[in-house]
């Protein structure tokens, strides 16, 4: 099929890439021409496990290309998918600006039927929007279709969760763009639900915030393990072997991050507000997340007392493993933090330091993991990259001014940690 897919972001790209690798016609839509010229060139502007090979392998397939043209986009396929970032707006609403320039730039370009497929999480009711936007601003008065067609990848993950997705969701007005969404996802064996608009723009909501939740449970759960000796690990096993519950997204630490949960959860309840439901529920999902970091960097601070010219290591500034973003990390906020305290930072991350410079300044960048702990007071892990388990720790003791380790992310067991002589404090247990 001919696809084109607007916004070359890590949703835009990532399904662009696993479109064109199961065999579709692909091109890649970016206002951004130099990221356009970059990936012409075969570079990629964000680090995804197994996307570059995916990349290059497709280009040089033929079945994949990138351009800055709309217009190149729209006239060379049929169905077009909108993967626009949606940014948070001060009063937590989201800022709709770019879907309704992309939709205002499709219409133009338009001059025989096509699938306009929105991809970005957006409110409850884009769907309209889009659709009157299209209608206003199509000269050509050709006919369309608009679909919802929300994304659940997780970074870090992405062209996994891409290639097996647990569902694909498709929200239609009429039965007509069905046929043909379908025989866009049929090469990836997944259950396929077909619904209305409203309702699949509210799954994408919906889903996100469940999941939230679900973090923040089990961190409200780590806050009653500390006070009564529990292990919030044991636990969250204990529980998650029930199949109504499930042991995925219970694991206590700092909390949730990243360009989603965060941002969905406050639009979600701004929506919630304006629909006349007050979500509370949600309101707590966001208090419990803030308290985990308070509780965290309390840790910290009653360890250490005062901060000022403590010189502390920290591993991670992603805001999860196995991606480079650090777009509202935690462990980003929480180097802040011990930077307003006036404690002295060395930093490591294996993929996130690039992107760190330009929001975490004054640290020393540290490329190797074993080096961090070099004459620090302390060490803290802020993300759970799996390779941090991997780090010497005999070593870290020996560099460490003082054998005190801040583990954020329950990474390391909590016995060999006691019989190697750290004081190691981590969450919920
Ligand atoms: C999330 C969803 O998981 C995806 O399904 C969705 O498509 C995506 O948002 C989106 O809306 O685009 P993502 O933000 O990439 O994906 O990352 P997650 O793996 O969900 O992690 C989010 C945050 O939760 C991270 O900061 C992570 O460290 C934290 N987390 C996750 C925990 O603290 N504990 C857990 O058990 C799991």
């Amino acid at each position: 099929m001919k696809l084109t897919i607007i916004g070359t972001g890590y949703v835009g790209l990532v399904t662009g890439t696993c479109f064109a690798e199961v065999g579709h016609q692909v091109i890649c839509v970016d206002n951004n021409e130099s990221k356009v010229k970059l990936l012409q060139s075969g570079g990629i502007p964000i680090y995804e496990p197994g996307l570059e090979e995916l990349v290059k392998k497709n280009v040089a397939a033929g079945r994949l290309r990138f351009t800055a043209s709309t217009k190149d986009g729209v006239e060379n396929s049929d169905i077009i998918f909108i993967a626009v970032p949606t940014p948070p707006l001060p009063d937590g609403a989201v800022d709709l600006s770019f879907i309704e320039g992309v939709a205002r730039e499709i219409a133009a370009s338009m001059t025989s039927y096509k699938i306009v497929v929105d991809k970005s999480t957006v409110p409850v009711k884009t769907g309209d929007k889009v659709a009157e936007t299209i209608k206003r601003y199509c000269k050509a008065k050709v006919e369309f279709d608009v679909v919802s067609n929300p994304e659940f990848l997780r970074e870090g993950f992405a062209v996994e969760d891409l290639m097996k997705p647990d569902r694909v969701v498709i929200g239609v007005r009429s039965q007509r763009p069905v046929a043909a969404m379908k025989e866009v996802y049929t090469p990836f064996n997944a259950p396929i639900i077909v619904t209305d608009i409203n309702s699949a723009e509210l799954i994408k909501h919906a889903a996100n915030s469940f999941l939230a939740l679900k973090i923040s449970y089990i961190n409200a759960i780590s806050v009653i393990c500390e006070a009564s000796g529990a292990n919030v690990q044991e636990v969250a096993n204990g529980i998650g072997l029930d199949a109504r519950i499930g042991r995925r997204f219970l694991d206590a630490g700092l909390g949730f991050g990243g360009s989603c949960f965060p941002k969905d959860l406050s639009a979600f309840i701004k929506i919630s507000d304006q629909l006349g439901y007050d979500f509370a529920l949600l309101k707590e999902v966001q208090r419990i997340n803030a308290q985990q970091m308070e509780r965290f960097f309390k840790k910290i601070t009653e360890t250490l007392w005062v901060l000022k010219d403590k010189k502390i290591g920290v591993l991670g500034l992603a805001f999860k493993q196995n991606t480079d973003d650090v777009r509202s990390s935690p462990a980003i906020d929480l180097c802040q933090r011990l930077q307003k305290e006036g404690a002295i930072l060395r930093v490591h991350d294996p993929k996130a330091m690039d992107k760190a410079k330009d929001v975490l300044k004054n640290v020393t960048y540290v490329e190797n993991m074993n080096d961090v702990a070099d004459g620090c007071d302390a060490l803290v892990v802020a993300t759970e990259w799996p390779e941090f388990k991997k780090l010497d720790l005999e070593r870290t003791r020996k560099a460490l001014t003082h054998p005190i380790l801040f583990d954020g992310r329950n990474l390391f067991d909590l016995l060999e940690m006691e019989k190697l002589g750290f004081i190691y404090k981590s969450v919920g247990r």
